[in-house]
């Protein structure tokens, strides 16, 4: 990692190394939720071969699995099936069981076009809720359930759902238990942003063929990398804690997660809300953006390169390529690409990402750099496990509770007036009022 312009005191450094122990020791806020902590080195052969055994079976039955999920329940699966896969798999005529995604938003047009389109597939779904009373995949679980009802009858629509759910409370419990539904628990000391390493995650990811047992040995390898014996310069999660806390503190409010390759831009999606849902509260937090690159060079490039000075960026870098493509010379150069022939596109790549690199930091924005040496299972694992790490840290650093969201109550209570849910009877009224 770079640390430009950043001086590591003895302050900083102790205060990260107090935090990482603060995590271990469970005596700092939001400690009923440290579950992840030892989660990676807790998973059995047991449990994973379990995922397994249920993911061969919905893909024997089903050609198209619908994951409905929101938040936590959702961006880790998307975040890691999308980072190992190729961006066009699905145009291949041989695949794999296909993968989609509902219950992450309430629009009419988006459910009806999926129902639509599955109308085209064998199909099974995998309902994800750790609270089991999440509005949006609530709605999109009463529909595909309809559905598949409708679809295979009852008996069949039994064995084509997967509930993945708090152990007993719960509406999503209470219908999986009277139903019948294979289920899966998410551990109560397990928050949803943390969460991607239980059946959450793991299920849906062995359903899209990822190699589980290789994401869950990367991350009990960085598990073991930001323990509480390493010191401060060789645990990666402290360093990148204390570094973002010096720099929040010198003015940079916003922080830019950005990466050369397409398809980790849900691996942004994930970490933005795991940092900005632990971080973002008491009036204080980094703001977490995201950027694809070279695309948003072209947008937000702008903006980075001079508008306001409150940002710094960490740039997810991968250094080598999975497949090699070349830039071959060109007899009449009309395009004058020729100073690139011989060239691979992953060294164009590279040197963009350096002058970019160069650039900004001229320009004011702070810049680190993650690097990992390729995208795989196992880096990816990894990469999830220091990410959660340091958000841990980092919440303590800032004097936060990393783990709790009071503030995604406050637009549920409004929408739950306006829709006019019992209970919600003084709500309305007063809601009504300001309209
Ligand atoms: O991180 C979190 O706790 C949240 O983002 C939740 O994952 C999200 O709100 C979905 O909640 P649930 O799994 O209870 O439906």
């Amino acid at each position: 990692m770079n640390k430009s312009g950043v001086e590591l005191t003895d302050e900083v450094r102790k205060a990260a190394l107090d935090a990482n122990a603060l995590l271990e020791s469970g005596k700092g806020a939001g400690n009923d939720f440290l579950g992840w902590v030892h989660l990676p080195s807790s998973i059995s052969e047991a449990e994973l071969s379990d995922l397994e055994s249920t993911a061969a079976r919905l893909k024997a039955k089903a050609d198209l699995v619908i994951c409905i999920g929101i938040g936590g329940s959702y961006l880790g699966a998307r975040a890691v099936e999308e980072a190992l896969s190729s961006s066009f798999k699905y145009l291949h005529k041989q695949h794999d069981t296909r993968i989609v995604y509902a219950g992450n938003n309430l629009s009419e047009d988006y459910l009806h076009d999926l129902l639509e389109a599955s109308r085209e597939y064998s199909v099974a779904v995998i309902v994800i809720s750790k609270s089991g009373t999440t509005t949006e995949p609530a709605v999109a679980f009463r529909i595909f359930k309809e559905e598949i009802e409708r679809r295979y009858g009852k008996e069949e629509a039994r064995e084509r759902i997967v509930a993945i759910t708090d152990k007993s409370r719960g509406a999503l419990k209470t219908l999986s238990t009277q139903e019948g539904y294979k289920t899966y628990v998410i551990p109560d000391n397990v928050g949803g942003r943390y969460s991607v390493l239980t059946p959450v995650g793991l299920l849906p990811l062995a359903v899209a063929g990822i190699d589980i047992r290789a994401l869950v040995a990367g991350a009990v390898h960085m598990e073991q990398a930001t323990a509480t014996d390493k010191p401060f310069d060789e645990n990666p999660a402290a360093v990148y804690a204390a570094v973002r806390n010096i720099l929040y503190r010198s003015g940079k409010k916003i922080e830019i997660l950005g990466s050369y390759e397409p398809r980790l831009q849900y691996i942004n999606e994930w970490w933005k809300q795991l940092y900005g849902e632990s971080e973002g509260k008491e009036g204080k937090g980094i703001f977490p953006a995201s950027v694809t690159l070279t695309a948003d060079l072209h947008s937000m490039g702008q903006y980075i390169q001079e508008g306001e000075r409150i940002l710094f960026e960490t740039i997810l870098s991968v250094e080598h390529p999975d497949h090699e493509t070349k830039i071959d010379a060109d007899k009449d150069n009309l395009d004058g690409l020729n100073f690139l022939a011989g060239k691979r596109l992953s060294e164009v790549n590279a040197q963009a990402e350096l002058g970019v690199q160069l650039a900004h930091v001229d320009g004011g924005v702070p810049n680190l750099r993650l690097s990992i040496p390729q995208i795989s299972a196992k880096m990816i694992g990894q990469l999830i496990y220091f990410f959660e790490r340091a958000c841990g840290i980092s919440g303590y650093m800032l004097g936060i509770n990393p783990f709790n969201q009071p503030g995604v109550e406050a637009y549920k209570k409004n929408m739950f007036a306006l829709l006019d849910k019992p209970g919600y009877e003084e709500a309305s009224k007063e809601i009504r009022k300001r309209l």
